[in-house]
């Protein structure tokens, strides 16, 4: 299964999911000079920079990153710091086959900083979300969950570090599950096989 891996950060789960041997043919990023070109280049995986300054609108946007995608003949697709909305079109075009990861468990702290949001609330416990694009904003069937604690002395960069070690594991768990129809989606529940 070809992949493509939707950017814009430092990527770091990018080069997680590399290190793991995802097949990822194609990295397209929502940013200019981010760490994640960066270590797309170094694994020689064709690279896309899409600036939405660029478009006129949401749908101009997704109808240009749906022909990238196609041009690739990417099968499926994993979101991985990639902070804009799709448009309707593309989540409809790829239904099912679109993933994104979160640092918190959804429901609670979805959009921007939720590693923050979860200090400032003062949560005892945090984590990590990966869960299939609809949409809405954060609100797709929820595929995998592991929670991480909040340490008293936790500042946003130590709880982020142990936030990300997790990201790093479950995201390419699944990938390869999906890889291997472990799962399936029926209505709001994704549900595992045995
Ligand atoms: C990850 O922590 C991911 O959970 C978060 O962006 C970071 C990207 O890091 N995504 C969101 O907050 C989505 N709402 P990376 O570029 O090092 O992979």
């Amino acid at each position: 299964m070809r992949w493509a891996v939707l950017v814009g950060g430092t990527g770091s789960n990018l080069a997680a999911l590399l290190d793991r041997g995802i097949d990822i043919g194609l990295v397209v990023s929502h940013r200019a000079e981010v760490g994640a070109l960066v270590i797309a280049r170094a694994h020689r995986v064709p690279a896309a920079v899409l600036l939405p300054s660029r478009y006129a609108s949401r749908e101009a946007y997704g109808a240009d990153l749906r022909q990238t995608l196609e041009n690739a003949a990417i099968d499926a697709v994993a979101m991985a710091g990639f902070l804009r909305w799709l448009d309707t079109d593309t989540v409809r075009s790829y239904r099912g086959r679109i993933f994104n990861i979160h640092p918190s468990l959804l429901p609670a702290f979805p959009g921007l900083h939720a590693i923050g949001q979860a200090l400032v609330y003062g949560v005892r416990w945090t984590g990590v979300t990966v869960h299939l694009v609809d949409e809405g904003r954060d609100s797709g069937p929820v595929v995998a969950q592991e929670p991480v604690p909040v340490e008293p002395e936790d500042d946003e960069e130590s709880l982020a570090a142990r936030i990300h070690a997790v990201e790093h594991r479950l995201y390419g768990d699944v990938l390869q599950a999906f890889e291997q129809q472990r799962f399936f989606v029926c209505g709001r529940k994704v549900v595992w096989r045995q």
